[in-house]
């Protein structure tokens, strides 16, 4: 029979800075019964989130792209499989997920997009919606389809452009929205777990 006290089990997608996953982690921390971060997941060997994992405890599993990607999402697929992972929490992975690994895991991945999707989806949100001279612009928390940046929205949630702003200055107002996007969804998680507690309690 499943623990049903047990904490979530989470595992982090990541292929750059990681500033997304180190919010995740240290927020997460705080819900040690209801969330439990078990991994980090990189494509990226050089990445500064593979430091950041060391620092943090977390243990990362590099796996580099080779150039077969059934092959590399397979690999993917077996370290979360490894981890007993529930839940993958995308930050900053800069691939798009093939349809059999969405198929094997759809509904329990969730990616954040630094823009306002349907608009600007892509790689670089923050440039593209920027040099377009939008006055607002704003963060998506979306589950993870076939598409790219498609998936059904969680939340969203918008900032201004201010008229002096620096594609730097917008980007960063736009990473704090990120960072808050992702602990408002961490303590839902936590809500929902606390909840399936009780009720296997009452049983
Ligand atoms: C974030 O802006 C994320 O939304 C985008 O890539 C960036 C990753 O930043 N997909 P970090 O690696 O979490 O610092």
């Amino acid at each position: 029979m499943p623990d049903a006290s047990a904490a979530l089990r989470v595992v982090i997608m990541a292929s750059g800075n990681g500033s997304n996953a180190e919010n995740i982690i240290r927020h997460a921390r705080l819900y040690p019964h209801e969330i439990d971060v078990r991994a980090i997941v990189c494509d990226k060997p050089q990445a500064f989130v593979v430091q950041r994992s060391a620092s943090l405890g977390v243990p990362c599993f590099v796996v580099p792209f080779a150039g077969d990607k059934v092959a590399h999402e397979e690999a993917i697929d077996s370290v979360l499989r490894q981890n007993n992972a529930q839940m993958i929490l995308l930050a900053g992975y800069m691939r798009i997920l093939g349809a059999s690994f969405v198929a094997k895991w759809r509904g329990k991945i969730v990616n954040i997009h630094p823009s306002l999707l349907p608009a600007f989806p892509g790689r670089d949100a923050y440039r593209d919606a920027f040099q377009a001279g939008v006055a607002q612009s704003g963060v998506t928390l979306h589950y993870v389809d076939e598409g790219v940046d498609t998936g059904p929205v969680i939340a969203q949630q918008s900032f201004s452009r201010l008229p002096e702003d620096t594609l730097e200055a917008f980007r960063a107002r736009g990473m704090e929205v990120e960072y808050k996007m992702y602990r408002n969804f961490i303590d839902t998680l936590v809500e929902k777990e606390k909840e399936n507690d009780r009720r296997s309690a009452s049983y």
